[in-house]
């Protein structure tokens, strides 16, 4: 299983949720592919905004990732392209060049929420408080437990 997860800049919700996801899959011994990608290549090369590295490292999570835009080549190697919200999946299928295979790849993360009713998407903690960042995780662990769940009962 190969899965790209993406966000508008690749330095927070996204690296996080492949920081997430691959320490998941590494506890449970699954050999899958994760990465992230970003709407905009701003950020390009850029470790997570350091907000973001110091929440997920309180929870147990080393993020490497650099940052970088999502291509159209991501939807030939990705069996999954999972976008933090609505707007960001629109975008995703509005700028990249697609099949209708492609299509299907491309998800919501709230579709994969386990226990969180209250949200239906992981909002942008870029402009946000600390508890902004502090629910990007909440969120993403829950929607990665489904992940899990959903892929391995398909
Ligand atoms: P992310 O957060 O999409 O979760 O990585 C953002 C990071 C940077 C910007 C916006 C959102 N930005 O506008 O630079």
């Amino acid at each position: 299983m190969k899965i790209l997860f993406v966000c508008l800049g690749n330095i927070c919700r996204s690296p996080l949720a492949e920081g997430v996801m691959k320490k998941m899959c590494a506890d449970r011994n699954l050999d899958w592919e994760i990465d992230s990608a970003g709407l905009i290549g701003y950020h390009k090369g850029e470790l997570p905004d350091p907000r973001m590295m110091t929440t997920a490292e309180r929870h147990g999570y080393k993020l490497t990732h650099r940052s970088r835009p999502i291509v159209s080549e991501d939807f030939t190697k990705f069996d999954l392209i999972i976008g933090m919200s609505a707007y960001i999946n629109d975008r995703i299928l509005r700028d990249t060049p697609h099949s209708m295979a492609d299509r299907r790849k491309v998800r919501n993360i709230a579709e994969y929420f386990v226990n969180t009713k209250d949200y239906d998407e992981v909002p942008d903690p870029y402009c946000g408080t600390m508890r902004d960042f502090e629910l990007a995780v909440r969120l993403i662990e829950d929607a990665c437990v489904g992940i899990l769940d959903a892929v391995t009962h398909q």
